[in-house]
């Protein structure tokens, strides 16, 4: 279970998340305020009500009387026309609102997962990231706007109800709004009790979300490993955790309502009390009586609605907390102002200013160690010419994907410097090399969609000759024409439908169109049967003539005609050569290679 997934949440409004909110929130102030005048006039309006009660019975139930009824209903239609658009207005206010404030903050959240560098994703499980972007920025606009309506209403209500009902009897009023303090005091005891058990439950939830991701994504591993007992063992005691702390929430809260109830009829059966001996006296009439046992009822729902939005407030700043820690986190790799001022940034580059990759590239001194990591590369150097072939092999762990991954600028040099054509990569912007780039990975990741979205993915201009072209240049041309829709085929989520190697051609070919001037292979060829890799040994020659290159390889015989090989222990070159230099030296890469020569030499033999 990814422990970042358990987050704590504060205890008090927390001031600076709400500012913060709050800027994103200016783009629709106008929005905002016209929200808030029209609940305050629905509030407002609400209380009126009441007084159309009092007016009908004191003239004309009491009096027996039916003189200025028509204008009585005429007024009254009126009203209710009134408070009918406005509920209609505040309903597609507070819609509007909802998604515009929602929609800013996911494009927002959406950027920075675009502009982060790997090394936050190292960090970050997916799932946290996907509940921030989900149901935690819902939360958030739900609250925001919903919640302006039901504060605004509620106050603007009990407002003009106290008002209402001071102007009708002082006294009455006052014996009604006894029951104030002992509500006041028992709102607080719960809210923080109800907040408190809402807390714990969506801690508990976040556990679920986790381990739902975990199973979801290491399904094959599961079945493989028979764990399903276990981890539904595992997952049983969360959701027991979560049946458990629901239940107190749900207790905690079903407490409150009750008493909130019986505190308002406590204040009407006062009124009832103090006004029916008034109106046998003759003080007060029926419908003074009657307008204030409505007034008491009015007063004590906003108060009700108005604890659920307080609730609602913390636990959208809960939310908030998380979206905006996304939000506002500052990438490891960031270009600077003047870098972009010069060459703009990833959203709108400036390519106009780039100078052109020749491809020389020079790690100087270079250290490196992943956060929280050990060093992997000490004081590295390496210099490559344009157009040169470099193979870098070793055993696992040595640090042969760390050297591109620095060289694709996905990490920085923690010190020293990596120039691209004498200069800095740190005084370009990180675009600059990725828009010059072909990376293929050993495991390739295709987008949902298409082969032939996949393969433009990168060069959206790309022509269908210019597809095809790239297609039979690494031989799979041919299995794609034998599917049913060719080009146009699905390739499902992540590319499931296709076997490892037929992402990888697809991926190699998604390279070949974007035309880069330096080319990355990580162990691109791993899953591709060794027949197919010898027809396309040569294309990868062909294609990667011309262009710095790097390649990774287990399968030696892949970079056997690479200009230079080196081989990396450690995070230190060890040998460096051509094949021939290095096969005659006779040290590690001697060995290595004689011993998969002999081992595939005997596969051939044992078929
Ligand atoms: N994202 C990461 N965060 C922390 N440490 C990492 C990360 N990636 C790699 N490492 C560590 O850096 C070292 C070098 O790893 P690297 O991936 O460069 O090896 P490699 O030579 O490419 O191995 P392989 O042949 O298995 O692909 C390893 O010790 C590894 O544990
Ligand atoms: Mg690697």
């Amino acid at each position: 279970m990814p422990s970042e997934v358990v987050v704590l949440e504060n205890e008090k409004i927390d001031i600076t998340i709400w500012r913060n909110f709050l800027e994103l929130v200016k783009n629709h102030k106008r929005d905002f305020i016209l929200l808030a005048i029209i609940m305050v006039f629905v509030g407002a309006l609400d209380s009126v009500f009441p007084l159309f009660t009092k007016y009908a019975i004191d003239n004309f139930i009491v009096e027996k009387n039916l003189i200025g009824l028509n204008k009585f209903i005429k007024l009254f239609f009126i009203v209710i026309a009134f408070q009918g658009i406005n509920v209609y207005l505040f309903l597609a206010m507070g819609g509007k609102v909802e998604t515009n404030v929602s929609y800013d903050i996911r494009k927002k959240g959406f950027e920075k997962l675009q502009i982060l560098p790997l090394s936050y994703y190292d960090e970050k499980a997916v799932g946290w990231l996907m509940a921030r972007m989900t149901s935690d920025i819902n939360g958030i606009s739900e609250t925001l706007s919903w919640g302006i309506v039901d504060f605004a209403w509620g106050l603007a209500m009990m407002l003009a109800v106290v008002i209402a009902m001071f102007r009708l009897n002082a006294k009455l009023a006052l014996i009604a709004l006894t029951v104030v303090p002992p509500l006041a005091i028992a709102s607080a005891y719960f809210q923080n009790k109800i907040l408190k058990a809402q807390r714990e439950v969506r801690n508990v939830n976040s556990k679920i979300t986790a381990a739902y991701n975990e199973d979801i994504s290491g399904a094959m591993t599961t079945k493989t490993l028979v764990r399903e007992e276990i981890n539904l063992e595992e997952f049983k005691e969360i959701t027991e955790e979560m049946k458990q702390k629901s239940i107190r929430a749900t207790i905690v809260s079903s407490l409150y309502f009750p008493i909130i109830l019986v505190l308002g009829s406590i204040g009407t059966a006062l009124v009832l009390n103090s006004g029916g001996k008034d109106v046998i006296q003759g003080t007060i009439s029926y419908g003074t009586m009657a307008a204030f046992i409505a007034y008491t009822a009015q007063f004590f729902e906003p108060v009700r609605q108005l604890a659920v939005v307080f609730a609602e407030i913390q636990g959208a700043q809960a939310s908030a907390e998380r979206v905006f820690s996304l939000i506002n986190e500052v990438p490891d790799i960031i270009d600077s102002e003047d870098v972009v001022n010069e060459y703009g940034d990833f959203f709108t580059p400036k390519k106009e200013n780039w100078p052109e990759i020749k491809g020389e590239i020079e790690f100087r001194n270079v250290d490196f160690a992943y956060k929280n990591g050990e060093k992997v590369l000490e004081n590295f150097n390496l210099k490559v010419k344009p157009g040169e072939t470099i193979a870098l092999v070793g055993e696992t762990g040595s640090g042969k994907s760390t050297i591109v991954n620095l060289l694709c600028r996905f990490y920085e040099p923690t010190s020293g410097e990596i120039l691209i054509d004498g200069i800095d990569y740190k005084t370009m912007p990180q675009i600059w090399i990725h828009d010059n780039l072909g990376y293929v990975l050993q495991a390739p990741h295709l987008f949902s969609g298409t082969i032939k979205d996949n393969i433009k993915y990168g060069h959206l201009d790309a022509t269908d000759l210019e597809i095809i072209k790239a297609s039979k240049l690494v031989n799979s041309h041919n299995f794609i024409m034998k599917m049913e829709k060719g080009y146009d085929t699905n390739v499902g989520e992540g590319g499931n439908l296709l076997s490892t190697g037929q992402k990888q051609l697809i991926s190699f070919a998604r390279a070949i169109v974007k035309n880069p001037k330096i080319f990355v292979l990580d162990e691109a060829t791993s899953s591709i049967d060794t027949e197919t890799e010898m027809i396309i040994q040569k294309t990868i020659e062909n294609v990667l003539e011309g262009k710095t290159s790097f390649v990774i390889a287990h399968r030696l015989s892949t970079i056997k005609n690479a200009d230079r090989i080196l081989v990396i222990k450690d995070g230190k070159i060890i040998e460096e050569g051509n094949h021939r230099e290095l096969i005659k030296e006779k040290g590690y890469y001697y060995n290595l290679y004689t011993n998969q020569f002999i081992e595939e030499k005997n596969k051939e033999v044992l078929g």
